[in-house]
């Protein structure tokens, strides 16, 4: 790949999505798009790029495209110290603060909800803590960029890795066998959606201060720090007062964001939208 193509497919990826191409991932790139050249029938990176941006395919290709480039990885009960959290201290917190103001809605959103193993990790979570049952509202919507593992989360069948740090009592209850699979059962997805959407655009498709929590694990590290700045200012614009905010644990708004308190429990920092 020439310096010049991978320059424009790089200023495009990060126009377009807010994602980061290192320097030096010609070859990655390359790699991952070689097959797909081979496919349309074209020749040189140059005629990709101009079809990716020009072509009367270009919207369909960038799906595909974005498919190729993002790293999907996710399981149930992902970094359980933060779930924890959630569980025995967010929770039941929050539930009191909802019943004082008389308000029996809760929604949270899972940004960058990859094949949506962290949605129903949430919603299994929220039906086991037994706050929310009756008379709640309570949805869980999951957002990615990549229309393909949108698809997988709507339809819901697991196998596998996905299951690596699930706790089996949890198996047993919220899924059913399937033909490929365990499929989430329906006391699940009634408190569950998903979207396809890119997180700079977030702001755009929910309503302001609508979120009690967002949790956006594991997809900041893919972003420049000046595209993190501007995706969890919009996170701040759809949470609601001193709405949360969950990070992966390698994730942090330490010179990033003046928006947010950082709160320390056990295993888990988390960050709550100053007043
Ligand atoms: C590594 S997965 C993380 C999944 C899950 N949050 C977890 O922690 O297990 C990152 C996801 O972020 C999505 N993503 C990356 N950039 C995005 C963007 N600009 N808008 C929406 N989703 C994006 C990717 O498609 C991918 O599915």
């Amino acid at each position: 790949m020439r310096a010049e193509d991978f320059r424009r497919i790089k200023e495009f990826v990060a126009e377009q999505f807010g994602l980061v191409l290192d320097e030096g991932r010609e070859s990655f790139l390359a790699q991952k798009l070689v097959p797909r050249l081979t496919e349309l029938r074209l020749t040189s990176f140059a005629d990709y790029y101009a079809y990716l941006k020009y072509s009367p395919h270009s919207d369909e290709e960038q799906q595909q495209f974005i498919s190729l480039l993002t790293n999907n990885e996710t399981y149930f009960f992902r970094e359980d110290a933060q779930l924890d959290v959630l569980a025995r201290e967010i929770l039941p917190a929050l539930k009191e603060k909802k019943l004082k103001e008389g308000k029996r809605t809760l929604r949270i959103v899972s940004a960058g909800c990859s094949s949506g193993e962290e949605v129903y990790t949430l919603a299994m979570i929220l039906l086991e803590s037994g706050h929310f049952l009756w008379d709640w509202d309570i949805a869980i919507t999951g957002v990615d960029i990549d229309a393909r593992i949108i698809a997988r989360a709507d339809l819901g069948i697991y196998s596998g890795r996905a299951f690596q740090t699930t706790p089996p009592h949890f198996i047993e209850r919220y899924f059913n066998k399937a033909a490929e699979g365990l499929q989430v059962k329906d006391s699940l997805r009634k408190i569950t959606s998903f979207a396809r959407g890119n997180l700079l655009q977030l702001g755009n498709m929910l309503p302001a201060e609508s979120a009690d929590i967002i949790f956006c694990r594991n997809v900041l590290i893919y972003f420049s720090e000046e595209t993190t700045r501007q995706m969890v200012a919009s996170f701040a614009k759809i949470l609601k007062p001193e709405g949360l905010l969950f990070l992966g644990h390698s994730e942090s708004l330490a010179r990033i964001s003046t928006q947010y308190v950082p709160t320390r429990f056990p295993g888990a920092i988390i960050y709550r939208k100053r007043d």
